[in-house]
């Protein structure tokens, strides 16, 4: 076995990243930038760092996770779903069940858990849970926090900014319990093959699928269509696309916004 696919192995022992199910160049980049700050000269060298080092676990997987995210990214597809598509769940179902996969630090399902609030109140016999889930238990552990700078919040209006956040005294803001109650947050690997529940309404799954493989994301899209209920949505980050192979188990909703439908 090759130097860097030894490494790989103790990556997926001690850290509990399945590098296979990524595109190799992405994890390349990402032990590179590992390698710069170790000062280590190549994979053989950074690999002896990695098991001398049992505290460069986290900093590794932090590398190997991208966390960017804010509330009410891409804004018009939260308009999509405060005008379409909760409306729509909302006329039909007393209990709503939605996915937010790959959640990093909490903005996105807390974005979806305001809309949420905002229209769900008028209807208060409608039962809503929103599983957030992240590999990373970092990114995990702010999520559960909510409490976030103001500049992830740019997108979020002065009436949002008021009603579902509360000013800090360190100049942070954070999330208000009416709109936390909403959210479920779980450590959950999407590669591991096994869904979070099953007769989702919503399953998003945005801006996380980039790096993997084209046979992994196949797979999870196998996996979102067979935990949504019939009829649920499917909603991808914008530069997402769905492989060949699995293009028949959704029908466009709205191109413009990737999101699709359960075909059957
Ligand atoms: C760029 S963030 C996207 C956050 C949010 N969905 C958005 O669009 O703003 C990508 C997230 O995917 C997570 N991720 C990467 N691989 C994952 C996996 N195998 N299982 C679960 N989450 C994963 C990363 O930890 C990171 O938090």
């Amino acid at each position: 076995m090759d130097g860097f696919a030894s490494l790989l192995r103790s990556i997926e022992r001690l850290a509990g990243f399945k590098c296979s199910n990524y595109k190799e160049d992405y994890i390349k980049r990402r032990i590179l930038s590992r390698m710069r700050l170790t000062n280590t000269a190549d994979y053989e060298a950074y690999h002896k760092y990695l098991l001398a080092n049992p505290q460069e676990v986290d900093p590794l997987r932090n590398a190997l996770t991208i966390n960017v995210t804010r509330f009410f990214r891409d804004p018009e597809v939260f308009e999509v779903l405060q005008r379409d598509i909760l409306p729509d769940l909302i006329r039909r179902k007393k209990t709503i069940r939605i996915w937010c996969a790959g959640c990093a630090t909490g903005e996105e399902p807390y974005s979806i858990a305001i809309l949420v609030h905002e229209l769900a109140i008028l209807h208060r016999d409608i039962n809503v849970t929103i599983y957030a889930t992240d590999i990373d238990t970092g990114a995990l552990k702010k999520a559960v926090a909510g409490i976030y700078d103001e500049k992830t919040l740019e997108n979020v209006d002065g009436r949002r900014l008021r009603k579902h956040f509360i000013r800090r005294d360190d100049g942070r803001v954070e999330v208000r319990p009416h709109i936390r109650d909403f959210v479920k947050f779980r450590q959950h690997d999407l590669t591991s093959g096994a869904s979070i529940a099953r007769y989702l309404d919503i399953v998003t799954c945005r801006n996380v699928t980039i790096y993997f493989t084209e046979k992994q994301k196949n797979e999870l899209a196998r996996l979102f269509h067979s935990a949504l209920a019939i009829d649920g949505y499917y909603i991808m980050g914008k530069t997402e696309y769905l492989g060949r192979e699995v293009e028949h188990l959704f029908t466009p909703y709205n191109i413009a916004q990737k999101i699709l439908r359960k075909a059957m």
